[in-house]
């Protein structure tokens, strides 16, 4: 039957400085995810030909630099656009955007960030990537948090609003098998 595997990128520079958004490299931990992520998937899918999927941000490419597949960059899973908070810490941007840091906390989907997107938006243009997995086979999407929410939550058929508080863990590898009744879940920790 037909699966769908997900991953974030490996920790990267950002995550560890705790910034948002921007293009960094993967961290010495990130790096050690995508080299085990290799062995995730011989393990798990032997023999399987996957596609793989990431977006243009270097570090969703670093992940799948030691993955011996087919690859495809797509803008339309590049991560939330955080506008002007881009390359800012939560605790900077509540200081210098109080009203906008409570006004996503009341209302994370709909909250569009000042020159940037909010999680509705990310729904929109996450539409062509969905209508090409529905016929596709094989696929292993590495992207962004705030991206694999949205698949995650079309998926397991939770309502999208919800997709801003689904747990997507990082360092982690997700298969999905989509079936008449539901889709099957399996979660794999990356031992590092
Ligand atoms: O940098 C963006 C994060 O992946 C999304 O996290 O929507 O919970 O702020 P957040």
């Amino acid at each position: 039957p037909r699966c769908i595997w997900l991953s974030r990128h490996g920790e990267s520079i950002y995550n560890v400085e705790k910034k948002i958004g921007g293009d960094s490299l993967l961290s010495e931990r990130g790096l050690q995810y995508a080299k085990k992520l290799k062995e995730m998937i011989e393990e798990n899918a032997p023999g399987e030909d996957l596609t793989v999927w990431t977006s243009t941000l270097k570090r969703t490419q670093q992940t799948a630099q030691y993955l011996n597949f087919k690859k495809l960059q797509w803008k339309a899973l590049d991560e939330l656009d955080a506008g002007v908070c881009d390359g800012m810490t939560y605790e900077e941007i509540e200081e210098v955007y109080p009203e906008d840091f409570k006004a996503r906390d009341e209302d994370k989907y709909f909250y569009r960030y000042r020159g940037g997107e909010s999680y509705r938006d990310v729904v929109i243009r996450l539409e062509p990537i969905i209508m090409e997995l529905e016929r596709r086979e094989n696929i292993l999407i590495i992207t962004h948090q705030a991206v694999l929410r949205c698949i995650y939550a079309y998926f397991m058929n939770v309502p999208q609003e919800e997709s801003p508080w689904m747990a997507i863990p990082l360092h982690t590898l997700i298969k999905l098998e989509p079936r008449a009744y539901g889709t099957k879940v399996t979660k794999m920790k990356a031992n590092i």
